[in-house]
Order: C-alpha cells, then sequence, then structure tokens
C-alpha cells in the first residue's frame, strides 16, 4: 500500500472511498459533516433512523451516494467522543482496514485522523494509520495448497490533514509506520514459520538477506567452531542436544558517526523449545516455535531502523538454535561454564533462554554499548503475571528503563517494570557452581531476569520477556509482531536526542 498526506481542509478529494467517522452520540466532524452535507445528510439520517449507531468499530459502506466526491463513503463507528482515544481509534482504523478491503475500491482518502477528537499530533495519528493498515494487511506465510488469497486491492490511501503543516507531519508518520509495520511483518513471518523451516541456520540466512539489501548493514553469521572459540560455554550446553547447528548472528548498523557507542538488541532464537531432558508436557508444545519471537522482533527492528534510516548506531544479536533432548543434551545437573568464565549449574533444560542470552550479554560487551535490551520469550511465569498486554521490563538502569516503558506508552506496544536484585538472587543459589539456572517457581519471570542481571553488571541493560505478548493463542494463533513497534520507538527518541 502506497500512503501520502494531502492537505485537504475543506474535505472536498476525490477517491474510490472517502472514510468518515460517526461518533454514537451522532456527532460528525468538521470533514464528516462537510461529506455529509453534499449527499444530502445521510449519514446524519441514518443515524437517526438507527440503521448506523456509531458503535466503535461498526461500518457501513455507502455506494454512489448522490452528490459525492468519491464513488463510495465509508461510516466508521467511533463510539462514545468521552471514551475516544489511541486505542479507540487504532480499534476504528483497523476496521476501517478490514471494510476497505472488502470493497472494490483501490484507493481511498480518510478523514478521520483529521477530524479525531484526540490528543495526538499528526505525526501519531498518521503513524497509526500506516500501521493499522498494513497490520490489517499482514497473511500468514501460505504453505496451503489450493487458491493462493488474493491481496487487498486497496493500493494507496491519501490521508487528508487541515494544512500543510499537518500534512508534513503526518508524511513523516506514514513512512515511520509503514517501516515499523514492516519490520513487524518481517518478525511475524519468521515466528509464523513452522520451526522445520525457521531453524537457526534459516534465521542466519534471513537475517545475511536483509544486510544485502542495506548498504548500511554489516552481518555476520558465526557458526558452531566460531562459538566454541568465544567459549559460550553456557549457548553451546543448551544447542547440543540438536542435529541443527547453532548459530550466532550479529548485524551492525551504522547510522551515525564511529564514535557514538552503540545501541544493542539481543534476541532470544531458539527456533523449538522441548524443553530439553526437562521435556514440556504435550500440550501446546507447538506453540515453542515462537520461541525466537525475541530474536524475530530485533531483527524486524533493525529492518524498521534501516528503512527509516535512523542517525543511531545498532547492532542486533541473535543467539539461536534448538532445545531438544537426546543422548548427548545437557541434562539437570550439569555445570556448564560461560563465556563470562561464571559456572550454572543446570537443574532445569527448560530455562535455556536465560543460559544463552547471558553468553549474548558477554558477547555484547564487545561493541561498548550505550545501552543493552534484550528480548525473549523468557518465562511462563511472565505471561502469569501480566497476561498479553504488557511485556515485562527489568532493568538495572532506571533511566533506561524509564525511557522503555514510554517508548512502549507512545508506540501502544506496552511494557510493565518488575523488580529483580539480591532478594531473588538468594533463590539461584547453588552449592555446586556460581548459580542454578532456576530459582523456584515463586517470582519465575523475576528469579530470570536477575539470573541475566549476573552478566550484565556495569552495562546500562534492560531485559524484555515477552512471553505473553509474542504471540497468540487459540483462534488467532500467530505471532504479534510485538515488541517490534516498542524498539522502533525507543530508537527513534535516541536518535532524536543524540
Ligand atoms: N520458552 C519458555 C517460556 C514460555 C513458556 C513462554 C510458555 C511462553 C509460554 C522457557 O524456555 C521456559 O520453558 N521457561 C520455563 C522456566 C522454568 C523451567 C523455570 C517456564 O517458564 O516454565
Ligand atoms: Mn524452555
Ligand atoms: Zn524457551
Amino acid at each position: 500500500m502506497e500512503f501520502k498526506a494531502t492537505v485537504d481542509p475543506r474535505a472536498q478529494q476525490a477517491a474510490a472511498c472517502a472514510v468518515i467517522g460517526v461518533y454514537d452520540d451522532g456527532f460528525l466532524g468538521e470533514a464528516a459533516r462537510r461529506v455529509d452535507t453534499r449527499i444530502g445528510g445521510l449519514a446524519a439520517k441514518l443515524y437517526s433512523a438507527r440503521d448506523f449507531a456509531g458503535k466503535l468499530g461498526d461500518t457501513l459502506l455507502l455506494v454512489r451516494p448522490t452528490g459525492a466526491k468519491s464513488s463510495r463513503v465509508l461510516l466508521v463507528g467511533l463510539g462514545a467522543k468521552r471514551k475516544f482515544g489511541p486505542k479507540q481509534y487504532r480499534k476504528a482504523l483497523q476496521a476501517t482496514a478490514q471494510a476497505l478491503f472488502k470493497t472494490g475500491a483501490t484507493d481511498a482518502v480518510i478523514y478521520l485522523a483529521m477530524d479525531a477528537e484526540l490528543d495526538l499530533d499528526p505525526y501519531r495519528r498518521a503513524r497509526a494509520v500506516a500501521e493499522s493498515f498494513e497490520a490489517q494487511g499482514y497473511r500468514i506465510p501460505d504453505l496451503k495448497s489450493g487458491p493462493k488469497p488474493k491481496p487487498p486491492r486497496l493500493r494507496s490511501v491519501s490521508l487528508a490533514m487541515p494544512d500543510a503543516r499537518a500534512a508534513k507531519s503526518a508524511q513523516q508518520g506514514l513512512a515511520d509506520g509503514v517501516a515499523i509495520a514492516a519490520g513487524a511483518a518481517f518478525s511475524r513471518d519468521l515466528a509464523n514459520l513452522p520451526p522445520n523451516v525457521c531453524t537457526p541456520t534459516y534465521l542466519g540466512t534471513r537475517a545475511i538477506a536483509l544486510g544485502k539489501e542495506h548498504r548500511r548493514v554489516k552481518v555476520s553469521v558465526l557458526g558452531e567452531r566460531q562459538i566454541k572459540a568465544l567459549k559460550m560455554g553456557s549457548f553451546l550446553a543448551v544447542a547440543r542436544g540438536s542435529t541443527e547447528p547453532p548459530r550466532l548472528i550479529v548485524c551492525e548498523y551504522r547510522g551515525a558517526g564511529a564514535g557514538t557507542p552503540p545501541i544493542c538488541l539481543l534476541g532470544k532464537g531458539i527456533t523449538f523449545d522441548s524443553g530439553g531432558i526437562s521435556l514440556k508436557d504435550p500440550p501446546a508444545m507447538d506453540e515453542m516455535k515462537f520461541d525466537m519471537s525475541g530474536a524475530a522482533s530485533v531483527l524486524g527492528a533493525l529492518r524498521a531502523v534501516v528503512e527509516m534510516q535512523l542517525p543511531v548506531n545498532l547492532v542486533v544479536i541473535v543467539a539461536t538454535c534448538e532445545n531438544m533432548p537426546a543422548g548427548n543434551a545437557v541434562k539437570p545437573a550439569d555445570v556448564v561454564t560461560t563465556m563470562s568464565g561464571q559456572t550454572v549449574e543446570v537443574l532445569n533444560t527448560d530455562a535455556e533462554g536465560r543460559l544463552i542470552l547471558c553468553d549474548a550479554i558477554t558477547y555484547s560487551r564487545r561493541f561498548k554499548p550505550a545501552a543493552v535490551v534484550d528480548v525473549a520469550t523468557l518465562t511462563g511465569a511472565c505471561v502469569i503475571a501480566l497476561g498479553n498486554h504488557y511485556s515485562g521490563l527489568m532493568s538495572n538502569d532506571d533511566a533506561l528503563a524509564n525511557e522503555i516503558l514510554a517508548a512502549g506508552e507512545r508506540a501502544e506496544d506496552r511494557a510493565w517494570r518488575m523488580p529483580i536484585g539480591e532478594d531473588y538472587a538468594e533463590q539461584l543459589k547453588s552449592n555446586f557452581a556460581d548459580f542454578a539456572n532456576v530459582g523456584g517457581r515463586e517470582g519465575g519471570a523475576l528469579t530470570a531476569a536477575t539470573f541475566l542481571s549476573k552478566f550484565a553488571t556495569d552495562l546500562s541493560w534492560a531485559h524484555l520477556d515477552i512471553a505473553g505478548t509474542a504471540w497468540l493463542g487459540g483462534a488467532q494463533k500467530g505471532s504479534t509482531g510485538r515488541p517490534v513497534a516498542l524498539l522502533a520507538d525507543f530508537l527513534i527518541e535516541r536518535a532524536r536526542r543524540t
């Protein structure tokens, strides 16, 4: 889809479809009123006749209404004006895209952003349009036989703005929104692919391909021998039980001067988590193909950053392998030596994420990073604590944590901070090594993050536990693309500041 912001204060553009909002009290914004006046107040009449109540997310398509400049007018319910906020705005946009995709319209002009009674600047209004439309158009990689689904006919979207200044920031919002949506789609594709396709080797080739597309990205993919040479004993212990070889993927994006310390984004890339010798229960084990969502999201964020050409330096590090049981697999009571030199007693082979991430954190030190953020589907406990709405955030740096929380707010891809520290480290004591890799059921997300913090001393570090937010189960089973938008917003703000 192509998006453009246009200056159209009198709502007089012609398109295959014009989109206006209707609140549930019948109120129409200025642009909507102008469009409605031309069609003899049809929207107002439909409201009075109770044919369209303006309920949030409801839509009604008017075809060739007399007097209209466009061949269709789509009414979109906005719900209660009092309750209308960013969330409702996104819901209305989602409904708009869904309804438009069902029509034959190849282009549309949207008056919702201009009219919405909402505390969002034009940049944010526009970004939400691009993100929602693109997300609505997303399709899971098609592995079904039979006829291929047709892509939506909608090709071009014009976002009406009241003046040139608003249109200018809206244009920026549309561009960023498209880039972020492309990053999210990239991330969703990787996570949705089956684990017999999306292997560590496959992730490596996709990263290399991403690097080839863009001049400013350098990608290197390290294999088992090189990982051994780095002494990543903990990462290798997890990889050992699988016949799929592990990969350490390192992508360097240079958007700022050589002297600017980079942000490091680290991703957990377990392409299938069977639990290993501490085998998981069968129900929903298939969902453990999503255990590389952290890796997918940091690669997606890289994709977005590259497309936005942000003036930051970014290093994306993905540790990827399978966690499988085997005769030579790591087993409970094994003691492994991490790249940092610290030793770990593996009490549960299903707590494998922290074992690969701790070595990735240590590896990130060579880049002298300004900040390190790891992203991981780390614990079931985080899903119990926060459900599917907030990602868990743990950090050893209050300023960094606040930046990430704020980015999540702005992007509407929220995180919630949770505690770590010495109280929780008590649970990780081992008689046989520096730490155990599990700390019992109580505060499982917090002991996991505290474990990671032991490898992040003197770094400005944060950890996002996305176990609850990265994918949905049930009928809507599939990757959400979270937290690509959060990460992108965090980096946009860093770029602005430095
Ligand atoms: N990948 C899982 C975490 C997970 C579980 C994410 C369910 C989403 C849904 C992780 O590797 C894991 O197995 N964690 C264990 C840790 C436990 C053994 C301390 C868990 O959460 O059960
Ligand atoms: Mn596991
Ligand atoms: Zn896992």
